[in-house]
């Protein structure tokens, strides 16, 4: 089959890849049929992970049941299905509490699996035509019978349950105040998220006009960082108060505010501390990673970051981060897109064959207008 295949880093190729096939009683094979491009990837993509050459991308998965394992009950060849990022096993204590982001089975020696993504396990990504699914029954979600809401069904991967995530792990309420930093897809999620909570303002910084007009069009108050400290332009607004939450949807490859457009990893932590009230919470859906190639210091190489830890303190704020447990929350998602009540492929700009995802990386990486989020369609 074809797969998309990392090189190195601004390498990736379509290959031809053997086909997968059930390995476990508990496997399916899937064929897909819309897999996208996440910013997650392009952390690996740009060499800045620990990611070796080989590893076939793609943990944002959906398609159609091929095979089914003998051990599998609940899935049958033929279903309609979406996948979340992570891998779970359904029975290991984190499985169990809902901590499906941080299995302790399916990656042994690490807690947390997912498909096609570095320190993640030996599972395959399905940016592919096919895609071995382990613990089917578990880890499958089930879609309607017809082919409508493709796209929006896509967001439920990763991009909508993180983005929902975001607005949990900073408990967001009816009529609270948020300001989410970053508008690339997670942060226009973690945006949408918050107005389906019942956020009363969000405001949502980047410094990219169609993804800011993005955030605009969704009810949200843009604000772009180019022009100024964020934090300021908001409590400038709000005549001196800040906001009650805040998200960092952007992570350790955050831009500073010079002109040079250079990486300043702590730059949006910071500025949540600093913009976010007293007694407020902080989101982190972000990535942050333990190991960093391509970092310009010896402690950010190794994850680590000066924060105003006093001024956290000082305010009491607290903070969550870490993987989505998407499990938590994609049938829920799920039936309010049935519903008709959401609508997250307003996101999706770019719908390409899977052959083309090389160009398509590079763009999407260089945030060219019309790459916020990009799905691939194997022809398979
Ligand atoms: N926690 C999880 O499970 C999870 C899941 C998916 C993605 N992520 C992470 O979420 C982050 C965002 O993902 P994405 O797909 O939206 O990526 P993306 O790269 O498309 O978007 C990031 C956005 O942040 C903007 N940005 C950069 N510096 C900024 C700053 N200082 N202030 C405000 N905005 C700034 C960029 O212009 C860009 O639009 C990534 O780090 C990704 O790895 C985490
Ligand atoms: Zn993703
Ligand atoms: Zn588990």
């Amino acid at each position: 089959m074809k797969a998309v295949v990392y090189e190195g880093p601004y390498d990736i190729r379509v290959e031809d890849v053997d086909d997968p096939a059930i390995e476990q009683p508990t496997d399916v094979i899937v064929r897909i049929t819309s897999t996208c491009i996440c910013g997650s990837d392009l952390h690996m993509y740009e060499g800045r992970t620990d990611a070796q050459a080989g590893l076939v991308f793609g943990h944002e998965n959906q398609g159609v049941v091929e095979e089914v394992g003998s051990g599998v009950q609940r899935v049958k060849k033929g279903d309609r299905v979406n996948m979340p990022f992570n891998i779970g096993c359904g029975f290991c204590f984190n499985c169990e509490r809902g901590w499906t982001g941080f299995c302790l089975s399916v990656n042994p020696g690490f807690a947390g699996g997912a498909y096609g993504y570095v320190n993640m396990g030996p599972y395959r990504g399905g940016q592919a035509e096919y895609l071995r699914v382990p613990y089917a029954d578990f880890n499958c979600l089930e879609l309607p019978d017809d082919e409508d809401h493709e796209h929006d069904f896509a967001m439920l991967c990763d991009i909508f349950p993180t983005g929902y995530h975001g607005a949990e792990l900073a408990e967001v309420g009816m009529g609270e105040t948020v300001a989410v930093f970053g508008a690339g897809p997670v942060g226009l999620m973690s945006a949408y998220a918050c107005l389906i909570k019942g956020a009363s303002v969000v405001y949502v910084i980047d410094q990219i006009p169609d993804r800011l007009k993005m955030a605009e069009d969704m009810g949200c108050v843009p604000i772009d960082f180019s022009k100024g400290d964020p934090a300021d332009q908001i409590t400038d607004m709000r005549k001196g108060d800040g906001v009650m939450k805040s998200i960092d949807a952007v992570g350790y490859q955050a831009i500073g505010s010079g002109e040079d457009g250079e990486e300043e990893p702590n730059v949006v932590l910071e500025g949540c501390i600093k913009v976010t009230n007293p007694t407020g919470k902080i989101g982190i859906p972000g990535l942050y990673v333990p190991s960093d190639p391509g970092a310009s210091d010896p402690h950010a190489s190794q994850g680590m970051f000066p924060i105003s830890f006093g001024k956290l303190f000082e305010k009491g704020l607290s903070l969550g981060t870490g993987q989505t447990n998407v499990k938590r929350y994609n049938r829920f998602l799920r039936d309010l897109i049935v519903a008709g009540r959401v609508e997250p492929s307003l996101v999706v700009s770019k719908e390409v064959p899977l052959e083309e995802a090389p160009e398509a990386y590079e763009r999407f990486d260089n945030r060219e207008e019309g790459y916020t989020k990009v799905v691939l369609k194997p022809a398979a």
